[in-house]
Formats: C-alpha cells, sequence, structure tokens
C-alpha cells in the first residue's frame, strides 16, 4: 500500500488459464473496498468489473495484472497484459461477442457479455490494446460525496 489516509494502490498478478484460482483477485478487491467503507452499490459495481477483467485476463491473454486504485475521489481499476491483444475493440465491445475456446466455453465462459458489462457498470472505461502487444484496460469509478 502507498499513499496516506485512505488511499491504496494494490496489484495482483493473474495467470492465464488457471481457472483453479480465477476469480481471487477481484475478490480480494471486493473485501478491500467493503473494509474501506465504500458504499455497497458502489463495490457491487466494481466487483463485476474487476471480476470479468480478471477472467478475461484467465481466458483470453498470456496472463497479465489487475491493479486496485482507490483515493478519496475515486476508484480505477486497470487490467493490463502482454498478449494476443485484440485485433477489433468494437467488435469485441459487442454484446455477444467472443472467441473464448472451448475449455472456457464448458466452464460456463464465453457469453461475449464481460466488456459491455465493464462498461455499463462503469463512469468511464478506457481500452488500449495492440496485436502482438497487449491490452490495457482502465476502469474508473466515481466516489461521489456523501
Ligand atoms: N485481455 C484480452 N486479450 C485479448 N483479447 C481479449 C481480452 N479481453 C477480451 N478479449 C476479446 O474480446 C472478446 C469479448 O470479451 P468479453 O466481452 O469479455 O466476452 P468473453 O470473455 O465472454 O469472450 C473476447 O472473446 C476476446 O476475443
Ligand atoms: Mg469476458
Amino acid at each position: 500500500m502507498t499513499g496516506g489516509y485512505y488511499s491504496i494502490e494494490q496489484v495482483f498478478h493473474v495467470k492465464a488459464g488457471d481457472f483453479a484460482s480465477a476469480g481471487e483477485a477481484s475478490s480480494q478487491i471486493k473485501k478491500i473496498l467493503k473494509q474501506l467503507g465504500i458504499d455497497s452499490t458502489l463495490v457491487r459495481r466494481v466487483s463485476i468489473a474487476a471480476y470479468e477483467a480478471e477472467m478475461n485476463l484467465v481466458i483470453h491473454s498470456v496472463g497479465g495484472e489487475l491493479k486496485l486504485k482507490v483515493t478519496p475521489q475515486s476508484i480505477v481499476v486497470t487490467a493490463e497484459d502482454k498478449g494476443p491483444g485484440i485485433p477489433d475493440i468494437d467488435l469485441a465491445m459487442q454484446e455477444g461477442y467472443s472467441t473464448a475456446p472451448e475449455i472456457a466455453r464448458e466452464l460456463g465462459f464465453g457469453a461475449g457479455m464481460g466488456l459491455p458489462n465493464i462498461k455499463r457498470c462503469a463512469d468511464r472505461l478506457n481500452i488500449q490494446s495492440k496485436v502482438g502487444e497487449g491490452t490495457l484496460l482502465e476502469i474508473y469509478f466515481d466516489i461521489k460525496a456523501r
């Protein structure tokens, strides 16, 4: 953890194809946000987005990092990997579009709703991707003053 009061940053490593521990990083994120006293509706939105981003790292990437950054004003979840990248981001964002392999589909993944769900949950979403280089997802949530 870095920073001062109520500012944290935590990094989770997510392994490709590791369905046994898939979901652990996003449940840690949920736990941390609850402990910080974040509003439960916001915790739910962040947790859904973080889970979908984590599963995409497991299913579609060579593995990567899921990062949580919390300040008094905002929550940012980033998912970063080093490949294979997304050839057509607009297509990937469409509901129902999925390139998930059979092994993931057998486990119930591959509905093609992950990225649309992330977008729906977030206040802002930034996706950068380059084939052969990797993908960066930045998911922003505003914390409103209570
Ligand atoms: N980190 C990633 N690396 C490479 N491709 C990705 C990544 N995340 C998503 N994709 C691509 O975007 C598609 C849509 O993702 P998503 O909406 O989460 O659906 P699903 O995971 O069910 O396939 C995936 O099928 C895949 O082709
Ligand atoms: Mg997905």
